[in-house]
């Protein structure tokens, strides 16, 4: 796709991102979105929707490039999305790095940037929002009043504005994944959730936008966290342990490797969520603690 380089950036949807080089589709208003997903249904191509906050790593390529490899047409929103932010967390320092980003998925061979600002998604009036229900309120909802609310609210956005046949999401975030699954089946939205595996750093460190502001030593501490919950996995799959004695156990091993706080550390039904009390079925690790100023998420499965 060729650049212009007299881009206005008002426009409501240009070739090109404006910056020199980059060669995608950007939409900052619904408008052209719909037009555009309308002509691809008509012509009966399949749609893939890739939701992410921006700040794009590898995690975020895995998400485009299992699209790219399914999908006719995929579309990528970047919004930083307020209403899934409550009071005192890390909104106003959420890294924001559109041009970047846009260079990725020009890399990645996205077909439409979705990027539109707060006040586009959320106007004046606004008021409908999802209710996550049961499925939000463990863990993450627990210590994140809303938290599941702002994201269902969004995403039912996002597919009623993209009509995706399918929408891609990373297993770091399990209780989101699980969250949108249900709102998709809930209010018979037509799209197929897939989860896509959690990419790691060689050490184990899953990839989240919140790392860059991991000091050096922090960096160095959070691959105890990947480490912690995969033994944990590997005692209860192997029947050598109990979940409380593995939680106690784990607990422990993270604070004294240098965690502040651990919001939750789980064994939990990797469909339901429940809490998991005895060893030898299915069952998912799950955790949230805190480095510094950093909130570290991840699980892994217990097979
Ligand atoms: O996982 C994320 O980046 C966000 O929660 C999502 C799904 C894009 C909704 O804002």
């Amino acid at each position: 796709m060729s650049i212009d380089p007299n881009l206005n950036p008002d426009s409501p949807i240009s070739v090109g991102s404006g910056i020199p080089g980059l060669g995608i589709e950007v939409a900052r208003v619904p408008e052209p979105v719909r037009r555009r997903v309308e002509a691809w249904h008509r012509d009966g191509l399949s749609v893939g929707l890739v939701p992410t906050m921006g700040a794009l790593h590898a995690g975020h390529r895995a998400l485009v490039k299992a699209a790219r490899a399914e999908m006719d047409r995929v579309v990528v929103s970047i919004f930083v999305n307020p209403r899934q932010f409550g009071a005192g967390e890390d909104l106003e320092i959420y890294p924001r790095t559109e041009n970047e980003d846009l260079a990725i998925l020009t890399e990645e061979r996205a077909d439409l940037a979705w990027v539109p600002s707060p006040d586009i998604v959320y106007p004046p009036g606004f008021q409908t929002t999802v209710n996550a229900g049961a499925l939000g309120l463990p863990m993450e909802g627990a210590h994140r009043p809303g938290f599941f609310d702002g994201v269902a609210t969004v995403v039912a956005k996002l597919f009623a504005l993209t009509r995706p046949h399918r929408a891609y999401f990373g297993e770091k975030d399990y209780q989101q994944l699980l969250v949108v699954a249900r709102l998709g089946e809930d209010l018979d939205l037509g799209v197929e959730i897939v989860p896509v595996r959690t990419v790691r750093e060689d050490d184990g460190l899953a990839m989240s936008s919140r790392n860059v502001r991991l000091t050096p030593e922090e960096r160095a501490t959070a691959p105890v966290l990947h480490r912690t919950l995969c033994r944990m996995a590997a005692r209860l799959a192997d029947g050598a342990s109990d979940p409380a004695t593995e939680i106690a156990w784990g607990t422990q091993r993270l604070l004294s490797a240098g965690f502040q706080a651990i919001d939750y550390l789980d064994v939990r039904d990797p469909r339901t969520l429940d809490p998991v009390t005895r060893a030898g079925v299915p069952a998912r690790v799950l955790a949230a603690a805190n480095l510094g100023s950093v909130r570290l998420i991840d699980n892994v499965p217990v097979e």
